[in-house]
């Protein structure tokens, strides 16, 4: 008989929510895997570090410990922000001193030769990325970052391989086991399928599957023909992922950044997108987690229209068993918000960013909303056209002149990029915060006063919402847009590494970076202040171009407009960042924010 270990405690009690996902997925197939699922977790659990397993105890204890009004996010490519894992951990104080508390690298697993969509083609989730280190050393990285309370999140992709991860090549091969892993249609299969299949990348790689000869047919390619879907209605597939997943947890990563979960499942005559099955996969994920390594966090990336995104928090599946709530990611990213605020920004009103916070209410315990306001990716319009069809009829032309002014159109002071559009097609932009809110554009001390105004502006409505708001490696110190990338043959035909500037460590001490910089951290200060973490609510305020936002005691008014506007009566408030009481008919400044707390 097996002596009673937390591990087994766990899998008592959880085991049965993962079975039922395994069975809802894959039927009586799905339990015949549980022995093979079940020796994975025992394996795995035996191998969790001592120091992975005390903060296991200690979260347990403490489940909300992320939903804190001190946690900050910083994500980066290891690259470009210090060369390699080892240049990293020269660096942290960096991230220490502005606050951080949750470190997101990119790209760090071992990518694919050449091109691998910024290394999200993967080849070798168990390897680090040559040129950056090795696994050794970001378990070093890891235990400095928790002597700093900094958490580490690596990137699962796990809607695709690269095409010569092993598994891939021994499909090539003629594997029928690894063969299964993926997806292999013929022609008019494939194009049943695509008939109802919406894009991701229609000009640089159009159609969603690639002929692969080797293959003998059309492999199932949602992103770049070099990133091969997997088939997760293979339970083989389930098995390897879990096992690597957990295998990642024991090396020190305390989240993972589930990348592009909304396709994991395909099913003729839909979108294959966000398919309830889908949900049942990271449920699934999640329950393992939860019995061999629970303080490890998940983080749902689905870039998706607003009111399909907060199903990967979870659902209630009602009263047929215990408990009711099936969990699936700790945080899920509030992408909707950040469009919003760059909406807002070029139409000079609040309009969009109060629907999104309006909408961003009621998270379940132990779950919060990661908030940005740029990241490596591009600015996708298309997620927020129905939560602009309530405020107008015609939501694609309204955001098609966003996206047009954020790209520099004439007398814009953005200096954006379109991404994937022709001109005509709504898709994406590009451009680093600094040169998106006009910094580049600057040549007075008015516009650049300006700029600066519109970045913190942006980072309080990260901050002030209450998610753990996470900045972009460069973003800090009012990097620029790079456009190097048109010269390297592996990169020129991809827009989005506009925005993935290498950091410059001597632009720390400039003018730009230590406003910036000092903005974050006096949002961050009050937002300490007020207490406020979790799912934020809206104030209502006297003008369209005035957003308000409830942080904890505080209350915090973000002007849209280039214009001073009136905030109303907050006589007994006192403005956090100034330090000054506010008076009774208080004003806002263009393109400010004010963070009013109670006087003490
Ligand atoms: C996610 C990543 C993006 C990548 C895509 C395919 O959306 O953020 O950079 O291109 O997944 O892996």
């Amino acid at each position: 008989m097996r002596v009673s270990s937390p591990t087994e405690r766990r899998l008592a009690a959880l085991g049965p929510r993962l079975r039922r996902q395994l069975e809802r997925l894959y039927g009586s197939t799905g339990l015949a895997i549980w022995p093979r699922l079940e020796a994975i977790l025992r394996e795995r659990a035996a191998e969790r570090p001592a120091a992975m397993a005390a903060l296991d105890e200690a979260r347990l204890a403490d489940p909300d410990w992320f939903v804190a009004p001190d946690m900050l996010g910083y994500s980066t490519y290891v690259d470009r922000f210090a060369g390699t894992v080892e240049g990293l951990i020269g660096h942290v104080d960096h991230l220490e001193s502005l606050g951080v508390r949750y470190l997101h690298l990119l790209a760090l697993l071992k990518a694919r030769e050449g091109d691998s969509d910024g290394g999200f083609a993967v080849a070798d989730y168990l390897s680090v990325e040559p040129r950056l280190g090795t696994m050794a050393d970001v378990e070093r990285l890891a235990a400095r970052l928790r002597e700093g309370r900094i958490s580490l999140c690596v990137d699962l992709a796990l809607n695709h391989t690269a095409d010569d991860h092993a598994w891939a090549q021994a499909a090539r091969d003629g594997d029928p086991h690894y063969r299964a892993f993926y997806h292999v249609l013929g022609d008019d299969e494939a194009q049943a399928y695509e008939a109802d299949l919406l894009q991701v990348f229609p000009t640089t790689a159009p159609g969603n599957f690639t002929h692969v000869p080797a293959m003998g047919g059309q492999v199932w390619t949602t992103f770049y023909p070099f990133q091969w879907d997997l088939n997760w209605a293979n339970p083989e597939v389930m098995l390897a992922i879990v096992d690597t997943m957990l295998r990642l947890a024991n090396h020190g990563f305390e989240a993972f950044r589930l990348d592009s979960i909304a396709f994991l499942w395909k099913q003729l005559g839909t979108d294959c997108r966000n398919r309830p099955q889908a949900h049942y996969i990271v449920r699934a994920l999640r329950a393992a987690l939860d019995i061999v390594a629970p303080a490890t966090l998940l983080k749902a990336e689905a870039i998706v229209p607003t009111a399909l995104v907060p199903p990967y928090f979870g659902a209630d599946e009602g009263s047929d068993w215990d408990g009711g709530f099936e969990p699936e990611c700790h945080l899920v990213y509030n992408n909707s918000l950040m469009v919003a605020g760059w909406v807002g920004l070029a139409e000079q009103s609040a309009a969009l960013p109060h629907a999104i916070v309006a909408a961003s209410g009621g998270l379940p315990r132990g779950a919060n909303w990661l908030s940005y306001a740029r990241c490596h990716d591009d600015i996708g319009w298309g997620a927020v056209i129905g939560d602009l069809a309530g405020i107008d009829p015609d939501p694609v032309a309204r955001l098609t002149i966003a996206a047009k002014f954020l790209d520099g159109a004439d007398g814009s002071w953005a200096r954006g990029e379109p991404f994937q559009s022709d001109g005509s097609v709504l898709h994406g932009s590009n451009g680093t915060m600094a040169s998106l809110a006009g910094l580049e554009a600057a040549r007075t001390d008015e516009e650049r006063e300006h700029a600066f105004r519109r970045i913190a502006l942006l980072n309080a409505l990260s901050i002030a919402s209450g998610g753990l708001a996470t900045l972009y490696m460069g973003d800090e110190a009012g990097l620029l847009n790079d456009h190097s990338y048109r010269d390297d043959p592996d990169r020129a035909h991809e827009g989005r590494w506009l925005h993935r500037p290498v950091m410059d460590w001597d632009a720390l001490d400039r003018v730009a970076a230590l406003r910036i910089s000092g903005d974050i951290r006096a949002l961050r200060t009050a937002r300490i202040a007020s207490g406020g973490a979790g799912a934020p609510a809206t104030i209502a305020t006297s003008t369209s171009a005035l957003l308000g936002i409830a942080c904890g005691s505080d209350r915090v008014f973000l002007n849209f407009s280039p214009h001073a506007v009136q905030v109303g009566d907050l006589a007994g408030w006192h403005d956090r960042v100034a330090d000054t009481p506010i008076g009774d008919d208080a004003m806002i400044g263009p393109w400010s924010v004010l963070w009013a707390g109670p006087s003490a």
